[in-house]
């Protein structure tokens, strides 16, 4: 597309489309891992993973923010009066353009969304802790609905008869995928990582699939609303993406450390003497990290493709990632492909290049950059 900004000869947007796929697959597995390979007595907090998720993905986008400083003009009244000339001011007045820009009146727009991404983030853990990672994935892919859902009616966005059809496609491409979970052709597959039926593991660690499941639809309704709240917020006003991130950041801070303060104190004391840090970081090992990294990284390029693609595509590119995490657990775990698979899995991509057709429905005002 014209004007798109690119990254290795590609657009941006297919790039981070791309990357994206990529990203779930592997988030979906390094996070059920890390939560049901250890006895439940040794798991650690997921409320310090969501709180950890927004602090850095937050620091890193306030330092792409500052270093853009220099070629982005300011857009709120209150920034613009610290410096007129960005290129060759301050790093001070830089600092303080970005600060004005951060806290301007119109902040309090990302309010809803950083709640909602944190229940979100926070039912994640419940449903990934709760069902196999096949069954997670393909039931998340309901996310792709709720959002088209919420598109329609929040930001007026039209869909052509062929993008709806795509999107019944994308449900039955799914649906045929789940069969073949469910039917239990994973066997081969080790049953804590990629397999099929609930039960107890070795260690002790019991997944509940009524709970998976219900945790799973809820977070489809809020990643549908907040996704589009924030593609909303995004491209109804000149602020810069980065920016917006920090304000989002920011915001979850207040309900990600709701459930750190109130966490029940142990009524056994610990022999250990409490750290600084008191049991936020308790069993917090190698596994923990990379989960809160993945998603960090996620995070990151959720928003690029919500800039530059739109949150329906983003679906798609999601449901591509039940493709790539089964073909790595076909080199992992020695998974056996079967017709159902390829057809679910055919079917999901023909679906995604049906609405990737160009549009013939003109783009409503509220909406600038168009994902067809
Ligand atoms: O599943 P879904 O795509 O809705 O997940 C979005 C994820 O991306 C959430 O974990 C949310 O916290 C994160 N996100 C973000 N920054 C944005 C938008 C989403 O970190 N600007």
């Amino acid at each position: 597309q014209e004007g798109q900004p690119m990254l290795f000869g590609m657009p941006l947007k297919y790039v981070s489309l791309l990357t994206l796929a990529v990203q779930n697959a592997a988030l979906s597995v390094v996070m059920h891992y890390s939560r049901v390979s250890t006895p439940p007595s040794l798991s650690y907090s997921p409320a310090t993973a969501v709180l950890l998720n927004e602090i850095i993905k937050g620091s890193i986008s306030f330092v792409i923010a500052f270093l853009r400083t220099s070629s982005n003009p300011p857009t709120s009244p209150s920034a613009r009066r610290f410096a007129t000339n960005f290129a060759n001011a301050s790093w001070f007045s830089r600092l303080r353009f970005l600060l004005a820009e951060i806290f301007a009146p119109d902040c309090v727009k990302l309010s809803i969304p950083a709640i909602l991404y944190v229940i979100q983030n926070s039912l994640q853990f419940v449903a990934i802790s709760n069902l196999p990672v096949a069954s997670f994935q393909v039931a998340y892919q309901m996310k792709i609905l709720t959002t088209a859902a919420f598109s329609v009616a929040l930001l007026g966005k039209r869909l052509t008869n062929t993008k709806w059809m795509a999107l019944f496609f994308l449900a039955l491409g799914v649906g045929i995928v789940q069969i073949q979970t469910s039917t239990g052709s994973s066997a081969s597959v080790p049953r804590d990582v990629v397999g099929s039926a609930a039960a107890a593991a070795p260690n002790g660690h019991v997944m509940n699939p009524l709970k998976g499941f219900a945790a799973v639809t809820a977070a489809c309704f809020t990643s549908g609303l907040a996704g589009v709240y924030f593609e909303m917020v995004l491209k109804n006003s000149k602020a810069d993406l980065w920016i917006r991130n920090v304000q989002l950041s920011l915001f979850s801070l207040i309900p990600a450390l709701v459930p750190i303060i109130y966490a029940p104190k142990p009524t056994i004391p610990s022999p250990v003497p409490p750290s600084f840090f008191g049991d936020l970081f308790k069993n917090f090992g190698g596994w923990a990290w990379a989960t809160v990294m993945i998603q960090v990284f996620g995070g990151l390029v959720t928003a690029l493709v919500i800039k530059y693609s739109d949150n329906i595509m983003k679906g798609f590119a999601t449901s591509l990632s039940i493709i790539i995490s089964f073909l790595a657990s076909v080199i992992l775990f020695n998974f056996k492909l079967t017709p159902s698979f390829m057809l679910g899995s055919t079917t999901v991509l023909v679906a995604t290049w049906m609405y990737n057709q160009p549009s013939v429905v003109p783009p409503t005002p509220a909406v600038t950059i168009s994902s067809g």
